[in-house]
């Protein structure tokens, strides 16, 4: 595999963002934008290691965001971006383990840049020297004078380009010492101008540069539309049957020629339910939350242990998204109270109706079930946890 190390460039003012902090240092949910680049490439298994490019001027600043990276001394910038990028170039020639095959130039301040398109740049360094993750114009472009339209412009072959722009390291740094001073601006132009092909890749919409405040707003939201943190846990139980005249089951009273034995009231159904809520947010099981040996819970009304699982979930910002509990025995039969049941989950989970459903079978007379020795019951849990 090439060598590949990450160019991280963030010795700009961020004038357009304005306020105090150069907006490369701006927090972006809790983590400085140059943190949240370099962390990108950091973690991707074909980049060895990352540079970055400072302004000795932002020094603390600097120093607050890469704490605990362990990253090389920064370079100092320059001026203008492409004289920024051929100092880093130059740092990475001079480096005692050698230069690298591959550079991948990215700026600090898109810190949403995504593993996929970080892969595809590296991906096509193989078939050409040059480049560039890029997405294309979809929107119809307007030439604008004086507030009104004057033409369209066609916009057929029209590209945005993004970063990380990847190169093979001689062939961009010669043509970054050959053109120095021309005021390019980004590294893409600098190969183009050396007369290097630039391959074009797909980047992703999401990898936006934060430029104004407004681009800020918009990479919170596109962090918080991530990936929610689905769950699910799976319970099961069995109580077995003693001489008596119902049984509880989902917290419906059912009569039968037996009752379940058991330390509470024995609801097979919610003991299999609550253990799935824990085991959806690994919180143990409903014995050590709830032990037997305890004589408090005896003959226990069992809706109390599903509750405090449910509340274990929203306690954590979470919510329950759906449930499911397979009743399985001969007799009694569960479809007449099955609307009961799923009432009563619905009831003690504080979840809408449409959220539980409640199932039954019966085991064709074979095994425990079958022979009428008892009560099984299973039971998943789906949640949804606050991203992490
Ligand atoms: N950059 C750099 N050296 C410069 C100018 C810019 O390393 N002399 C870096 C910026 O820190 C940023 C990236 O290049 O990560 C893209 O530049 P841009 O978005 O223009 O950032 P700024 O130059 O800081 O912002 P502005 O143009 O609004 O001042
Ligand atoms: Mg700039």
């Amino acid at each position: 595999m090439p060598s590949c190390i990450a160019l991280i460039v963030a010795a700009g003012s961020g004038e357009r963002f304005g306020g105090e902090l150069p907006k490369q240092y701006l927090s972006l949910d809790g983590q400085p934008l140059l943190r949240r680049a370099i962390e990108a490439f950091r973690g991707h298994p074909a980049v060895g290691g990352v540079q970055v490019v400072y302004q000795p001027a932002h020094r603390d600043l600097y120093d607050r965001a890469v704490a605990g990276l362990g990253l090389p001394e920064p370079v100092p910038g320059g001026a203008t971006r492409q004289e920024s990028g051929r100092l880093g170039l130059e740092r990475l020639a001079e480096s005692p383990a050698g230069a690298p095959d591959y550079v991948l130039i990215h700026d600090a301040a898109r810190p949403l840049v995504d593993a996929g398109t970080i892969s595809r740049v590296v991906a096509a360094l193989e078939r050409a020297p040059a480049a560039v993750a890029a997405v294309q114009v979809i929107d119809t472009l307007k030439k604008g004078v004086d507030g009104f339209t004057a033409g369209t412009v066609d916009r057929s072959g029209l590209w945005r380009a993004q970063t990380p722009q990847g190169f093979r390291f001689s062939s961009i740094l010669e043509a970054h010492r050959r053109l120095a001073g021309a005021g390019l601006t980004d590294d893409a132009a600098v190969a183009e101008a050396a007369g290097l092909p630039v391959a074009l890749v797909p980047g992703s919409p999401d990898n936006i540069k934060v430029t104004t405040p407004i681009d800020l707003e918009r990479a919170h939201r596109l962090l918080g539309a991530g990936l929610p943190d689905i769950r699910t846990g799976m319970g099961f139980d069995v109580h077995r049957f003693a001489p008596g005249d119902g049984v509880m089951l989902c917290g419906v009273e059912v009569p039968h020629t037996h009752r379940l034995e058991g330390h509470s009231d024995a609801d097979v159904a919610l003991h299999a339910l609550t253990d799935a809520l824990l085991g959806a947010i690994a919180a143990g099981d409903i014995g050590s939350h709830f032990p037997p040996s305890e004589p408090k819970w005896r003959g226990v009304d069992s809706t109390v242990f599903l509750r405090h699982a449910a509340e274990l979930v929203r306690a954590r910002g979470g919510a329950i998204n759906h449930v499911d509990v397979t009743i399985i025995c001969e007799r009694p039969k569960v479809g007449p109270h099955r609307p009961a049941m799923a009432a009563r989950l619905a009831e003690v989970l504080e979840i809408e109706p449409g959220r539980v459903s409640v199932k039954a079978t019966t085991t064709e007379k074979l095994g425990f079930t079958g022979r009428e020795e008892g009560i099984a019951a299973q039971a998943i849990a789906t949640v949804v946890l606050p991203c992490p």
